[in-house]
Formats: structure tokens, sequence, C-alpha cells
């Protein structure tokens, strides 16, 4: 267990050890406990977060929101549009300024080729720790509770085959976060990890890079597969989403266009069956129904989605009850 943690930035869990890793996990099934139990567990008493948000949110707001409360701190939701930021407040003064009111800066900033360097330059200004509710590369805190879902259903990680892969969705081009964070956290836990797209929903290349390389070092697999169907045989883990060509273009007609010609990778009952018996499908949510997936699946016996979205506030509490101290 790492007991360093104070003031540390999660941007990525990329820049956090394994053993840190396993200190957040530790510490969320302690705190998912506790409340369970009804035991009051007020780490964060007088801490204040501020959550500043440039774009929409269900899970990440409310689990943000209810956990520091829950820690016995107060959160401060921050809609962007109601800041002096379109003003000229730039990343620095948002770093200086609300680093010294706060004591963590939580930040939700997905615009592409953008989001990921505002947020560093948010942290490079701040005193207080920096927290990526979810940028245009990567959405930590999801994945945190996606490996520690994994963990509660399956047990060790190590060894399961988990199916990272594209779904056709018709709303908006999603950013590639998910997909780039998974295979990056779970390739480190010793996991089969198949990434699975048409050849135009590629993800950055760096990224995918140290996804092998961690697979390398841990002992595990990665491999990028390109048919939905085989995504699925004897996977452990179904973890089928709707994600941007945003690598292979940025103009919102031509992407809608390349995203047509995949209209039938949707998450079925008869792909379900093709994957173990005893396979989990997971979604971050939110998913298109019945277009991503079907209802059948997403409301069947082997959908966890609601546990995973639970455990959303677990993981950030014990981020926020490690780096907020
Ligand atoms: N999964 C997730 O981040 O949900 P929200 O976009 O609703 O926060």
């Amino acid at each position: 267990m790492q007991t360093n943690l104070r003031g540390r930035d999660m941007i990525t869990t990329q820049e956090w050890t394994k053993d840190e890793i396993d200190t957040v996990l530790d510490v969320a099934f302690d705190l998912k406990r506790q409340r369970a139990m009804g035991v009051s567990h007020a780490y964060l008493r007088d801490k204040v977060l501020a959550m500043l948000f440039f774009f929409t949110s269900t899970r990440t707001r409310s689990s943000f929101e209810a956990g520091i409360a829950q820690l016995g701190g107060h959160g401060a939701f921050i809609d962007s549009t109601t800041t002096q930021i379109s003003h000229g407040d730039t990343a620095k003064e948002i770093g200086e300024i609300y680093g010294r009111y706060y004591d963590g800066i939580a930040i939700r900033q997905c615009d592409w080729d953008f989001g990921n360097q505002y947020i560093r330059d948010v942290a490079a200004a701040s005193r207080a720790p920096i927290l990526n509710m979810q940028c245009d590369v990567y959405h930590p805190f999801q994945i945190l509770a996606d490996l520690m879902t994994i963990i509660e259903k399956k047990g060790d990680p190590r060894g399961l085959t988990i199916n990272v892969s594209y779904a056709y969705a018709s709303s908006y081009q999603k950013p590639i976060s998910v997909p780039q964070s998974l295979i990056l956290l779970m390739t480190r836990y010793g996991m089969n990890v198949r990434l699975t797209h048409p050849p135009e929903f590629k993800l950055m290349p760096d990224i995918v890079d140290q996804a092998r390389e961690n697979a390398r070092r841990a002992r595990g697999s990665f491999e990028i597969l390109d048919n939905f169907d085989a995504g699925f045989q004897e996977a452990d883990i179904i973890y089928a989403k709707s994600w941007g060509c945003l690598l292979t273009t940025s103009d919102l007609n031509e992407s809608a266009q390349i995203g047509k010609k995949y209209t039938d990778w949707i998450t079925d009952e008869r792909r379900m069956a093709l994957a173990k018996e005893d396979a989990i499908y997971m979604h971050c949510l939110p998913a298109d129904r019945n277009i991503e997936v079907t209802d059948g699946v997403i409301d069947g016996p082997q959908s966890v989605v609601y546990d995973e979205a639970e455990n959303r506030l677990h993981a950030q509490k014990a981020v926020m009850a490690l780096t907020m101290s």
C-alpha cells in the first residue's frame, strides 16, 4: 500500500504506479463497505472540490458531488459557461486562483486536441491536486471503476480476456478517452486485451504502443481485430461502445457517413452467445439503446452496467481521500 499520495494529480492512470492503483482499489473497496454498513467516513471534512465542466454529464458530476459530501466535504459545481473563461481567464488563471480557493480541482474538458492540454496547463499552475473527469485522451475514473467492477465480478483479472470494441451509435462523435484508458489500464493487470474496431476508428498510435508495452511487461497480451464478431469469441468481458473516427476526420458530416457503414456493429444476444457463457457485458454509459446495444443485452443477466456506474462513486472517493487529505 502506498501512503504518500497527498497532492497528486490524477490525469491518467498511466502516471500512477501499479502499487498506487492497487492502493486506490483497496481504499475504494473499504469505502464501499463502509457506506454499505452505514459507517460515517468524513475523511475530508472542511475540504472543497471545484468541479469544472465544459461538457455535459450524468454520472461524473453526481458521483463526484455525492462522493465529496459523503467524505465530509463540499463540491462546487461550476458550469464553464457561467465563468469568465470565455472572456479571457486562461488555464493559468484557473489553476492559480482555484488552486488557492479549493482543495482539489476536478475538470471535464473533452474538446478534441485541446482538453488534455488544458487540464495539464491548469495542473501546472495549481497548488491543489487536479482530477481529470474526462478529457479528449483519458477517462481515468471511469476505468478505475471498471477495474473495480471486473475484480468484483471475476476476481483476479490476470488472464481474463476483455474485448474493448467499437460499436455504432448515431447520437454524436463520442470521445476516444474510454477505449484508450481501458487498453492502458487493463494491460497492466495481465489481461488479454482485444481492441476491435473498423479501420477508420483507430486510437492514438502512442496510446496503442503504451498498451502493447504494458501487456509485455505484465505478461498479458494485446491484439487488434477488425471483425466485430471475432472480438466476442470466448471473451470474459465484453466492453463494446461507440467512439468517433477522430483520427480519420474532424468533419462531422464525413464522420457520420463513415459511421453509417457500421450500423450492424450492435451488441446483441447472438453476439453475446459467442463470448464465454459467464461473460459480463460492460458499458460506461450513456448508451444508444437498440443502436449500440440491444435492450435484451443491457438489461439482461450478463450486464453489470449499474454496478459499474455505482463504482464510479467509490473509486473517486478513494482518489479524493488519498490526494486531498
Ligand atoms: N460514463 C460517464 O462518464 O458518464 P457521464 O458522461 O454521464 O458523466
